[in-house]
């Protein structure tokens, strides 16, 4: 617990890329509502100088600043920190959070959690023998706007029965252009738009379509095509099909067109919803348009200073504080089965990683 009374965590920070650069901002933020207090205290990167240049150029004013190491083993066995952050490409998600386990530090790792359900539950046994907290970093379930959507969807039904949802996450990422090493390109690395970007997509479907997670929720029937191309899927398309209602969520990913700012459309049967943002990681805002009443909607925001992926830290100190192993919003079983509809769409749709079985 820190002095203010919140709980506190001292984090270890490993690859110094896009996201890890946005979580390090995010987690110094001065923010007066927070819900804990966070502490960064090591940065492992394959380079002394890269994570050097990393503290200078994100987090220059910490105070006082984390050590930086050229590996990421000094970090998982680093007696000042209790959690390991992965922002590693998805390939390597697997044996970075096996290390970190070992190491007896709790883990917050990227999405996608890993490769396939085999591999995320070989991480979640071991973090069970160990006793350790592990989440996938599912940021975007922790924005307070999306928990205030998913209340006036599933509790207030404000739309009444969801019968059909769209939601859209579309990159103009130009591939061909790109190097064979990039994370965005190489198979080896985890590649691809379904894990990437249509992650996101499948996550709104399955937030708007059912309240429940995991095992609790109801199991849709997956239909999915990919476009492949460069040994990767360049668009994903993944239809779930609820057998009790017979409604339908349409998921869909593309490197090749930026989705508009409203990427996502719940039709219910008294109206619909429109959410909007950046991309359909990141929602800004949503609007009700409820049958019968002004065209205008009514129109929702939070103010989100940053990236917003602080709501995900606080949620994970505070389970840890408590003696939680899991997260409520985003528990193991979710992440199993977000992986097993990522597993079942690439059967059907053609992607292939090194290594698949
Ligand atoms: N970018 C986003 O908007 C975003 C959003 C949400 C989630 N994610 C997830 O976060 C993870 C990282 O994405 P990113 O966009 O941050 O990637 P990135 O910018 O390419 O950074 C990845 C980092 O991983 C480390 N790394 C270790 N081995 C590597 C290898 N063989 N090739 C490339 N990098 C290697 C490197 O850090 P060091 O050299 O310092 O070790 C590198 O800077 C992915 O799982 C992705 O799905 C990304």
């Amino acid at each position: 617990m820190s002095s203010e009374g919140l709980p506190s965590l001292r984090w270890g920070i490993i690859a110094t890329g896009q996201i890890s650069s946005w979580f390090a901002s995010d987690l110094t933020l001065l923010r007066p509502n927070a819900k804990a207090k966070h502490t960064i205290t090591a940065i492992g990167s394959s380079s002394r100088e890269k994570g050097e240049a990393f503290v200078a150029r994100w987090i220059p004013d910490v105070s006082p600043p984390p050590k930086v190491y050229s590996s990421y083993d000094q970090v998982f066995n680093h007696p000042d920190v209790d959690i390991i952050y992965v922002g590693t490409p998805n390939s390597f998600h697997k044996q970075n959070c096996l290390d970190a386990i070992a190491a007896g530090k709790h883990v917050l790792c990227e999405k996608a959690f890993t490769l396939n359900v085999r591999e995320a539950e070989e991480v979640f046994n071991a973090a069970r023998e160990k006793g350790v907290f592990i989440m996938e970093a599912m940021w975007t379930r922790f924005f307070p706007l999306v928990r205030k959507l998913h209340r006036l969807v599933h509790k207030d039904r404000v739309i009444g029965d969801v019968h059909r949802v769209f939601a859209d996450l579309g990159l103009d990422q130009d591939i061909s252009s790109l190097g064979p090493d990039s994370r965005l390109k190489n198979p080896a690395l985890g590649a691809g738009t379904l894990l990437d970007i249509c992650i996101y997509s499948i996550t709104w479907g399955l937030l708007t379509m059912d309240s429940r997670t995991g095992e609790s929720a109801e199991q849709p029937v997956i239909k999915a095509v990919q476009t492949l191309s460069h040994s990767i899927d360049v668009a994903s398309t993944v239809l779930l099909l609820y057998p009790s209602t017979q409604k339908q969520a349409i998921c869909t990913s593309t490197a090749m067109f930026r989705t508009p700012d409203v990427f996502c459309r719940i039709e219910g049967t008294n109206g619909h919803i429109e959410v909007q943002g950046v991309s359909a990681s990141c929602p800004t805002a949503f609007t009700i348009f409820i049958k019968g009443r002004s065209s205008e909607g009514e129109r929702h925001t939070v103010p989100k200073p940053g990236h917003g992926l602080y709501w995900e830290a606080d949620a994970v100190a505070q389970d840890i504080a408590a003696g939680r192993k899991e997260n409520a919003i985003m528990p193991w079983s979710e992440t199993l089965r977000v992986l097993g509809i990522l597993d079942e769409a690439r059967r059907q749709g053609g992607a292939r990683f090194p290594g698949d079985d």
